[in-house]
Order: C-alpha cells, then structure tokens, then sequence
C-alpha cells in the first residue's frame, strides 16, 4: 500500500456563539499504519418474531396486496438491499429460546403462544424456509439462534441438519420436499441466548456444560459454507460469563470449539425498566443517552481484555449481537411489541457505536443491532402498505462503504461538549480505506447546539476532492413520519478545497461521511 498520511485541521466556527467561543479541533488520519479490517458484518442486523419486526414489518404473505416475492415485502428488501445488510440474526432473542422449529416448516404449521412478547398467537407462517428465502432475497448471511433454554440439543442439531444436509439425508430430503433442494447456508449458529435471564437464567458454570453440547451436536452439513459458533457471553459489564466460556475454550478439546462470544448491551440511559422517551426530550436526555452509549466503548475493552486472557491470538470474536438505544414504547402501541420513534438523536448513537466497534475490529467481527424492522432502534418503520427509513438507517447507508474497509487511526483533540455535569468528545472521527482504495472519513458532532467547521489538512497525499453526505436536522428530537418521510434524510456535501485543505462545516448533532479523492 502506498505510505499516507492526513493531516487534519478542525476549526470549529459556530454559527450561534460568537466568535470568541469558537474552538479548533486537530485530526489527524494516518494511513501509513493501517489496522485491522473492518468486517462488514458488524453492519449486521437482528430479526426477531416480536410486534411486527417479522409479521408487517418482513412477512405479508402471498395474497397481500402489499407488493411482495413470496411473501416478503419488496420495499423492504429493496431497502435493506440499499444498505448492503451482510448478515440476519434470527429468529431472536428471548423468543429463541422457546421456538420449536418443527411448527414453522412444511404445509401445515402449528401456532404456538409469543410468550415474551405480547402473549399474542404466533403463527408460524414464516419459519427456517421463509427466513432463508428472505436472507437470500436481501443478500445477507444467517444467523441462526437455537433453542437452548426450553429446546433439546437433539431437536437443536436437526434443525441445522434441516438447513445444511443433502437430500440423501432423510432430513435434508425433508427440506426438498418443502421446496428447497440444495442444502441452505449458515454462516453463524448462536448457542442460546442470554442463558444469565430469559434463556433460561443459568449459572455460568451451567450454561458452559450446555453450551459444550451445543457446540459438538449442533452440526454444520454444508462443505459450501463454514460455519461459526457464537457462545452466549456477557450481559453489560458483568465478566462473570465472558471468564467461565473463555475459561473453558482455553481447556477445550478436539470435540467442541466455538468461534464467538457474543455481548449484549442496550442504551437506556437509566436501566430497566427504560424510562426514557423516544421524542420529545430535551437536551438533558439528549446527552445521558450519548453518555449511555459511549459506555460500550469500555464495555467491549474490559470483555476483550479477558478474552486475551485465553485467547490472545484472537481466534474468537467478540459479537455484539443485540445493541441500540431502548426508550419508552410509542404511546397507544403494545408494551410488549417493542416499537419506538427513532430521531436525529439515534443517528448520533448509531455512529459513535459503529465507530466503537471499528476501532475493536481485531476483536469485534460481528454485532447486530437490535432490531431491524418496527421493533427498538429499528431501520425500517412500516404502517401497512407503507414504509419509512429511520435516522438510523441512514447512517447505515452512508457507512456502506466502511464495509470490509481497512481501518486508518486517526487522532484528534476532539473539544468537549458539556450539558450540567455530563461531558463528551465533542467531535467523533473514523478513517478507512475502502475496498475501493479510496479513503473515507466519518466525523460526528455530538454538540446539539454548535456546529464545527472542519479543515482537513492532508500530508503526502493531494486531496482534490471531498464529497459525501451530511445527516443533520432542524432539531435533535426530528423524526420521519409516514406523513412526512423525509424530515430527517441525508444531504450532498462537497468541501471547498483551500492551499490542499478540505473544508467542511458539521451541523449540530449531525453525521457526515467523506470520500477523500486524489
Ligand atoms: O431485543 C429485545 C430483547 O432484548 C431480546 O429478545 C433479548 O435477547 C433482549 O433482552
């Protein structure tokens, strides 16, 4: 790779303070020390039969007048296509742990009773065929979640023998029947699901004896496709089950492995039951919920430095496969379906996280926000026949091409944004280089009020051009409307170029993504 260097110059020019207020951030990119890839999959998203994340939100069956292949929505594939989803986690969650995936395949299925969520009839209509059918439309990998709270290490392994076996197996002839002849591919197999509660509240020590079974029974078929094991791991800052399954993946034996250990942390800014509201907050909440947020930073160094501990070459990835903001249900909707408004402020959230896992790519290769559709801090919000993209989504979209990128560190003395006792980074900043080869820059401006006015100053290298998108809005609390789909959409930005410097203005509480061109 041809040695690089940026320099960076962020002069932070607010409009609404004089000019005396006014401070300067430095950044500087360096990309002559290259660092780890940036796995598309910490991109990925979590799919869960809960409220209309899956039933509306993905699934409305062949006779809908709703357009759909096969019974899943057009629009919302083409959607989830736009933003490059590179891997599913389904079917939950809590909901995993008592799916019996026998009821969801074939011509007859068999309703059960949603009892985390809402107590509603799920029908079952959209099983293991659909999801993989929906995957496969969407161009992403799956992640299935196996039953291992309620389930049975037998009934487990049949269903990836279900999903992975040939046809000259009886199982596999199964599928066929069902009207899939070639054996599916699963990229990732999750061992349960938070075993410390819902999935069963195991000790660790318990749930590593399950977890063992698990990992030698559940089978893979498919030569086309390996498969990764994801051990249940922590909840929040607790090490208790990070220490147990690394524990015993040091002392492992030639009959079991796993390849990930997976963390799960929500912001709520205050714990549960969640208190805080998905609009019409102020800047008070505005800032806990960042400060809430900017906790996963530490949260992934305390559970990656254990996992050195017993696995310092890395071999197996930390996987935050449920994380994003949590608030108070959308007032007249059920509790238990989970549905919340996402704002600007979720914009912010969702890139200090990305940014978060990006800096941990040698050990973060994996997370799946929560969740992907109707459901928490989702993309894609729908309302029968119609669809809206969330501040969030967006996000996603403008980071497509931090997707398999390799990471550049960048420094920067980022300021501070203050509010009564809370203080955060004002400006955040994440540099690749694409697999394009060009380089990308993020940078987010956390202070609601300010807006920064960036100079990009570049060594050894000639910028001639800066463009990219800005996703800013009129207030920190806007949301889209079925009514109103475009209040929060990103903008066109190109940088004035000035004696080889790149210069940008960041609005308050915004994210911008930059293509540095030579
Ligand atoms: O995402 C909602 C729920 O949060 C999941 O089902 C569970 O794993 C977590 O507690």
């Amino acid at each position: 790779m041809k040695p690089l260097v940026l320099t960076g110059v962020l002069s932070l020019l607010a409009l609404t303070l004089p000019a005396a207020a006014q401070e300067r951030v430095s950044v500087t990119v360096d990309a002559t020390k290259p660092g780890a890839k940036i796995d598309r999959r910490i991109f990925g998203q979590f799919a869960e039969h809960l409220g209309s994340g899956i039933y509306e939100g993905v699934w409305v069956g062949k006779d809908s007048a709703i357009p759909n292949t096969r019974g899943i929505r057009n629009d919302v594939v083409a959607a989830l296509k736009a933003i490059k989803v590179p891997v599913v986690r389904w079917p939950g969650g809590c909901f995993a742990d008592e799916y019996h995936w026998r009821r969801g395949i074939g011509p007859e299925r068999k309703p059960m009773m949603n009892a985390n969520w809402g107590g509603v009839i799920e029908p079952n209509t959209f099983g293991t065929d659909e999801f993989m059918d929906f995957a496969t439309q969407v161009g992403a990998e799956a992640y299935i979640s196996v039953n291992v709270g309620s389930g049975t290490v037998g009934e487990a392994a049949e269903w990836l023998e279900y999903m992975t076996s040939s046809t000259q197996d009886g199982i596999g002839a199964e599928r066929a029947r069902n009207g899939h002849a070639e054996p599916y591919k699963v990229a990732f197999v999750g061992l349960g699901n938070e075993s410390w509660d819902c999935g069963g509240a195991m000790t660790p020590d318990f749930y590593v004896s399950q977890m063992k079974m698990y990992a030698r029974f559940v089978r893979n078929y498919n030569k086309a496709q390996p498969m990764q094991r994801i051990a249940v791991g922590p909840s929040g800052p607790d090490t208790a089950y990070t220490e147990a399954v690394m524990k015993s993946y040091k002392g492992r034996s030639w009959a079991w492995d796993i390849e990930g250990l997976s963390l799960h942390y929500y912001t709520t800014g205050g714990g549960f039951p969640v208190s805080q509201k998905a609009t019409g907050f102020g800047e008070k909440e505005y800032a806990v919920i960042l400060q809430d947020t900017l906790k996963m930073d530490e949260l992934v160094k305390t559970h990656s430095a254990i996992m050195d501990k017993y696995d310092p070459e890395k071999k197996v990835s930390l996987v935050v496969d449920e994380w994003g903001a949590w608030y108070v249900a959308t007032p007249g909707t059920d509790p238990g379906f989970l549905m919340q408004q996402n704002t600007q402020r979720d914009a912010v959230l969702s890139a200090l996280n990305l940014n978060i896992f990006a800096r941990h790519a040698d050990r973060v290769r994996m997370a799946n926000i929560a969740q992907m559709v109707n459901v928490l801090q989702a993309m894609i919000l729908t309302d029968k026949e119609k669809m809206l993209l969330t501040p969030t989504y967006h996000v996603f979209r403008m980071y497509v091409p931090f997707q398999d990128a390799t990471f550049i560190p960048v420094t920067l003395n980022a300021g501070t944004y203050s509010f009564g006792d809370i203080s955060l980074p004002r400006v955040d900043a994440l540099a690749a280089r694409g697999t394009d080869g060009k380089i990308y820059l993020s940078l987010t401006n956390l202070d609601p009020r300010t807006p920064v006015d960036i100079d990009v100053a570049s060594l050894n290298i000639k910028v001639k051009t800066a463009t990219g998108e800005t996703l800013s809005a009129a207030k920190f609390d806007a949301y889209n409307t079925f009514s109103d789909p475009e209040t929060v959409a990103p903008k066109p930005v190109t940088a004035k170029m000035k004696d080889g410097k790149v210069m940008v203005r960041l609005s308050p509480a915004s994210v911008t993504v930059l293509t540095l061109q030579p």
